[in-house]
């Protein structure tokens, strides 16, 4: 064939390829059109262009009595108790609801994931490990909230699962709870916000998602007897205050209720906290679920608000609950109301219109989006001008303790997420095991001698102290790593290390006076040492990037911008509450001490001052206050302006150093004399980024409800007239720069 000939025959099948691929395309289309208007005929609620709610009254005015019970209740304990039947469709999460096929409703796998996908070795699959959401808090950075939820829920998608149970925003009440690392710290506004950001990210990947734990389940002692009182105008202005703002952000598919009481009644069939406040006045438009084993009761759950009842030792919400509607005891229109409430957010979340599709997850991805967020999270709480470090031939590091040879240590308890390979620390077959501090494979000392690669790099396991001190001695800089493993069920009993950690490091720093600590902690702990040490990282759990973004920062190649979204006490005797209520008699942190104790009434009598309010309000100084964090470079704030009818705020941030960074600034605002309060709120942030010697101009709005005080008569939030003084700066206790805001009658 001439070549001509083979053009033209080339050229004819192009075109015409070219012409039967859109015709294809047509075809499929037009088949999948056809499909669709199928579907939508025998299923109107399929009709994608009907809001959620039409849709979910479409579906209920087709179900069964039967088939609306069985949406109302999990299928059992599953893969959380050893021996208990897996329902067959189920996917490995910690809860399962049946869908109803004949509908085209799917099942909802409820899996935790509050740090990332909880249970992925037992299926043989991969989960990427994020900094724990306190760290991640420490960023105060929405957008990378956001980024977090985004990862949880593109790996849910990839598992296969359509709901997130993540989402805890517990304020930090009691700086000892266990699970305070599952939560983004004691400022009601800032948690809400970045717990907001993550559940929007979850969402956006069209998996539901959830808040939790509703309401003021604050520390894990007696969390299942424990009776919280608290008064309604503290309530809604400190622990809800966070839920309302979260969920006002994230438009939650579920509200997960607590195991602990509130005044008096159980919090998953508390009329006040979800008929009353959660359903009417945070307008939340999802379903209501039982923490496992939290629902006590038939009637008074279901009239009481709650719409779902997850597995727990009792069933009250299948068989009791069909009895209690025949018998008229619970109405249909109720239950129809938490059938309702449970589609319309399957349908508004997208698990019915886009449902997860298994793929393998992309761990790269994973990686380095949790090594960003790290970046973001690590805080330098102390440098006398040992950081950042320098690569030298002539440098020998010591780096001590906490497997930093290995990996880094993770939360435990249903925040757990398994590490890839194994526990760093003790590599072993299978998932993780309840209770045991588990670390992921990102080694400190790997990426330390990286970055100094003709340094001589020794680590030792601080087992042994005088060992540990002796490496020290002859070491030019030495690095000890402390750790603080805190999980779901156990409160620290106080705020010291665990395992005689203090006395390594003031062994260490005795040895050496080129000392650095860096924690690895769930909340905040004493220091009983900080004077003789030169330097103090903390990174929290900061996740499978981890030591990278440690390296990064001890060597400089990230100028660290975290601030604390606690407040760190010098020692027990500051807080609210020296001894965490329920551990009296306990002084040590040992570990798998059980949570449960007899009931008791807990009176938070602090009422709203939580933190740093508390700080102020007693005149105590803290270790380190709340938005505290250094940087390798400084910043100078001036020309705090206010608009009074606008209500923001503008003001000036420079670099006067030599090194670019972000400085967080922040603004607080405390109330006219009328409020009756001693000491001043968040009301407002941002992440500033400045070449050195850079200005920038901020304007910022200051959040509508750090500005008012709750009303209980009127059931309301006032805005009092008078003279607001607004300061801003650098952290809640350094705050240079002052004005007023004058709200007229
Ligand atoms: C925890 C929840 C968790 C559930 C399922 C409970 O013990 O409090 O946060 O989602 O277990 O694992």
């Amino acid at each position: 064939m001439s070549s001509f000939k083979l053009l033209q025959t080339f050229t004819t099948s192009l075109v015409l390829v070219v012409i039967a691929a859109p015709l294809g395309c047509v075809v499929a289309q037009a088949q999948r059109h056809d499909h669709a208007a199928k579907m939508t005929a025998k299923m109107p609620w399929m009709n994608k262009s009907l809001s959620p709610d039409e849709r979910a009254d479409l579906v209920i005015g087709q179900m069964t009595l039967d088939e609306k019970i069985q949406m109302v209740h999990g299928q059992g304990w599953g893969v959380l108790k050893e021996g208990a039947p897996l329902p067959a469709r189920s996917n490995f999460a910690a809860g399962f609801m049946s869908g109803i096929d004949r509908l085209g409703i799917p099942d909802i796998n409820l899996a935790d994931s509050a740090v990332g996908v909880r249970m992925a070795a037992y299926q043989g699959r991969y989960a990427t490990l994020l900094p724990s959401t306190l760290g991640a808090a420490s960023s105060w950075d929405p957008d990378s909230a956001f980024l977090y939820g985004a990862v949880i829920g593109r790996e849910l998608r990839a598992h296969g699962t359509n709901m997130s149970i993540g989402g805890g925003v517990n304020i930090t009440r009691e700086p000892r709870n266990g699970r305070n690392f599952e939560y983004a710290g004691e400022d009601p506004v800032l948690a809400g916000t970045m717990t907001g950001y993550l559940e929007k990210g979850v969402l956006s990947e069209h998996v539901m998602n959830d808040i939790k734990h509703y309401a003021i389940n604050d520390q894990e002692t007696g969390r299942t007897v424990v009776n919280v009182l608290l008064d309604k105008k503290a309530m809604r202005e400190s622990d809800l205050l966070a839920f309302e703002i979260a969920i006002a952000i994230s438009d939650p598919s579920g509200v997960m209720c607590s195991y602990n009481l509130v005044e008096g009644d159980y919090a998953c069939e508390n009329d006040y906290l979800l008929n009353q406040l959660l359903k009417k006045d945070f307008k939340f438009k999802g379903f209501v679920l039982s923490d496992w084993g939290a629902t006590h009761s038939t009637v008074k759950s279901a009239l009481n608000g709650l719409d779902q009842e997850m597995p727990g030792d009792d069933n009250y919400f299948n068989e009791p609950l069909k009895k209690a509607v025949e018998d008229g005891q619970v109405s249909m229109t109720r239950l129809d109301d938490m059938v309702h409430r449970i589609l319309r957010s399957m349908f508004a979340a997208g698990v019915i219109d886009h449902p997860p599709v298994r793929s393998v997850v992309d761990p790269f991805r994973g990686r380095d989006d949790a090594q960003h967020i790290a970046e973001e999270s690590i805080v330098l709480l102390k440098n006398s001008g040992i950081l950042p470090l320098k690569a030298s031939p002539s440098a020998s590091i010591a780096v001590i303790g906490s497997h930093a040879d290995v990996g880094v240590l993770s939360g435990g308890g249903s925040a757990q997420v398994d590490a890839p390979g194994g526990n760093a620390a003790n590599p072993q077959p299978g998932g993780s095991k309840w209770g045991d501090a588990i670390y992921f494979p990102s080694s400190p000392l790997k990426n330390i001698q990286a970055k100094s690669p003709q340094a001589s790099i020794q680590y030792i396991d601080g087992t042994d102290t005088a060992a540990a001190a002796q490496l020290a001695k002859t070491s030019t800089t030495a690095i000890v790593f402390v750790n603080q493993p805190m999980r779901e069920d156990v409160d620290a009993a106080t705020l010291s290390l665990p395992n005689n950690q203090d006395a390594l490091v003031e062994a260490v720093a005795a040895a050496n006076p080129n000392t650095i600590v860096v924690l690895e902690t769930g909340g905040p702990v004493s220091m009983p040492w900080i004077d003789h040490v030169k330097g103090v990282v903390e990174m929290w759990y900061p996740g499978i990037g981890g030591a990278q973004a440690l390296a990064n920062i001890l060597f400089g190649e990230v100028n660290p911008s975290g601030k604390l979204p606690v407040t760190f006490a010098k020692n027990d005797a500051q807080l609210p509450h020296p001894i965490v209520p329920g551990l009296e008699g306990v002084t040590a942190n040992a570990p798998n001490r059980e949570h449960k104790v007899k009931p008791f009434d807990l009176k938070y009598t602090e009422g709203a001052k939580v933190g740093y309010k508390w700080f102020e309000a007693t005149n105590k100084q803290p270790r380190f206050p709340f938005g505290f964090g250094l940087s390798y470079t400084t910043y100078a704030y001036s020309g705090l302006t206010v608009d009074d009818a606008k209500r923001t705020v503008h003001f000036t941030v420079r670099n006067t150093g030599k090194n670019e960074g972000t400085e967080i600034a922040q603004v607080y605002v405390a109330l006219p004399s009328a409020a009756n309060e001693n000491y001043k709120r968040l009301s407002a942030w941002q992440r500033v980024k400045l070449a050195p010697g850079e200005s920038k101009d901020v304007t910022l709005t200051l959040h509508p409800l750090s500005l008012t005080i709750f009303n209980t008569e009127q059931n309301s939030w006032k805005l009092l007239p008078g003279e607001y003084n607004v300061v801003a700066g650098p952290s809640s206790s350094d705050t240079p720069l002052k004005a007023t805001l004058h709200v007229h009658p």
